[in-house]
């Protein structure tokens, strides 16, 4: 069982197994939220997709607070590094296992710089394989070919991807990729945060019933369980 806590944005906590997973920790800064107190975020792990502000903006605060190990591309970790923060895991594209379960960095079709200008590595998303649930979360990317190869590593559960259009996939590219990594549901993420990625909710879910599949639009602040 996976219980999802929506923080905003593509900011989310998968609690799995008792590994409490926060990715994108971007709160503070989001014109949707008018009171958050950082402090109470508890996490065992971070995980960033890449180095744009709207996904890493609190990183450097939440890491402080919870110690939790900041698993990010090579380049993401030695920034976070060089910002006086060392429990990091540096990666690049491929596989590894951690206590959580094995983890799968994959390509995102996006760009990847961090706040001050420096080169954050390639964009990507994970995939996350326990012994009791499997998930994707796709970062920032548009459809791609690659994510057909996805079940070849897991055979989801969920899908977080984004559906806001602008910067990503809209939520009609969504369900092709639900389509490409055989995954009927779906957590939406990155829309209404700007002006730019505004979407229809009513217009999303029902083209994602037309097509047979299940689209969840998490309400910030609450958590839902992702069932098997
Ligand atoms: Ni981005
Ligand atoms: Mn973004």
């Amino acid at each position: 069982m996976m219980e999802f806590t929506y923080y905003g944005h593509s900011c989310f906590l998968i609690e799995i197994d008792g590994n409490k997973i926060l990715f994108d920790p971007f709160i503070s800064g989001n014109p949707l939220i008018e009171e958050f107190y950082l402090s109470t975020i508890k996490a065992d792990y971070i995980l960033i997709s890449h180095g744009h502000e709207d996904h890493i903006a609190d990183l450097m605060e939440i890491a402080k607070n919870t110690k939790a190990l900041v698993i990010a591309t090579a380049e993401i970790a030695d920034w976070v590094v060089n910002q006086g923060y060392e429990n990091v895991h540096p990666i690049n594209f491929g596989s590894k296992s951690f206590p959580f379960g094995d983890l799968y960095f994959v390509p995102a079709a996006h760009s990847s710089s961090l706040p001050d200008g420096s080169y954050g590595g390639n964009p990507g998303g994970f995939v996350v394989k326990t012994k009791n649930g499997a998930f994707y979360y796709a970062g920032d990317t548009c459809l791609t070919m690659d994510m057909q190869l996805i079940p070849l590593y897991a055979d989801l559960d969920w899908a977080i991807l984004p559906i806001g259009g602008n910067f990503t996939m809209d939520y009609k590219d969504a369900v092709h990729c639900s389509e490409f990594i055989k995954c009927d549901k779906v957590v939406g993420v990155h829309f209404d945060t700007f002006g730019f990625i505004e979407i229809n909710h009513e217009h999303a879910k029902s083209y994602f019933n037309e097509k047979g599949k299940k689209l969840v639009l998490p309400e910030i602040g609450k958590t839902v369980t992702l069932s098997k």
